[in-house]
């Protein structure tokens, strides 16, 4: 599907998958709308395009701050129009162990990877629902597939996320708006250097991330996982039994040096 002149939001624009997207996305013409909290990365961002010859504007918001993201995305749609393409990539992560809870954070993660994908789409829908055209696309995670150690908070949200959008996607898709949930593997982003426990696997780049994001985006597909190993492990794990699940989990764990599982 060309994207060319059409208008694409994209949230957490400032680093990592988010903004190497947006890179892909002006190559193939569209016009952007950036939203980030941080308006230093946004304004660096847009600068960048622009002198590619891109059309597009910023918007610094939170996420968490309902009235901040419709203000946000409303002053978007003045300069841009009307949203065809909202791609919510903002999002936070955390480690939660069995001796700390780290309930703020938990409340945090929820409300940046839950509560800011469902304020950005609220933003973007009613003008989506009444023109009969859009696509919502969101980054959720593998680890939203089953809860991974250390990591309740994050594995939660991702997993409500995930679920949230598969709850929508056939109304929305009846009415001519397409759903993608994008499930990452690792990528190397900043998110990822400040997680306090490490995956083991190799780590692929933002921009091969926004590669794979973006031809999940031109075959609207509903959901889509990359890489094939990420995949792989993804029917794997949903088809273990908790038992084994547990003791497949244990083992990796135990190797984190310093924590206790
Ligand atoms: N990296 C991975 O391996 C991986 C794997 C699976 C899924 N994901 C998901 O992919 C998405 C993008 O992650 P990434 O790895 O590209 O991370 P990233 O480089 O940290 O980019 C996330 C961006 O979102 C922004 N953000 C965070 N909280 C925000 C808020 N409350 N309001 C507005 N903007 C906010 C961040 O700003 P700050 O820099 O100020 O925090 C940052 O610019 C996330 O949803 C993540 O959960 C990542």
């Amino acid at each position: 599907m060309s994207l060319r002149g059409q208008v694409a939001v994209v949230t957490g624009a400032a680093s990592g998958m988010g903004r190497a997207l947006c890179q892909e996305l002006a190559h193939e013409g569209a016009r952007l709308g950036l939203l980030d909290r941080n308006a230093e990365g946004l304004a660096s961002l847009q600068e960048q395009l622009r002198k590619q010859g891109t059309t597009c504007h910023c918007a610094p918001a939170d996420v968490r701050d309902r009235q901040a993201v419709r203000s946000a995305i409303g002053a978007l749609v003045a300069e841009l129009g009307p949203v065809d393409l909202l791609v919510a990539c903002a999002g936070i992560t955390g480690a939660t162990f069995a001796d700390d809870l780290a309930v703020e954070q938990t409340e945090a993660i929820l409300q940046v990877n839950v509560l800011g994908v469902v304020y950005s789409l609220e933003a973007v829908l009613p003008d989506m629902l009444a023109r009969r055209r859009g696509h919502i696309v969101a980054l959720s995670s593998l680890a939203g597939c089953r809860g991974m150690p250390f990591a309740a908070a994050y594995s939660a949200s991702k997993a409500a996320l995930t679920t949230y959008l598969e709850s929508l996607r056939p109304s929305l898709r009846r009415r001519g708006i397409a759903v993608t949930t994008v499930l990452p593997g690792f990528v190397q982003t900043p998110l990822m250097e400040n997680a306090p426990v490490q995956p083991p696997m190799a780590r692929m780049g933002p921009e091969i991330a926004a590669r794979h994001i973006l031809r999940a985006i031109q075959r609207r597909s509903r959901v889509y996982a990359f890489p094939w190993s990420t995949r792989l492990l993804l029917s794997v794990l949903r088809w273990l039994p908790p038992w084994l699940y547990d003791w497949c989990m244990a083992r990796g764990a135990m190797r984190v040096p310093h924590v206790t599982y």
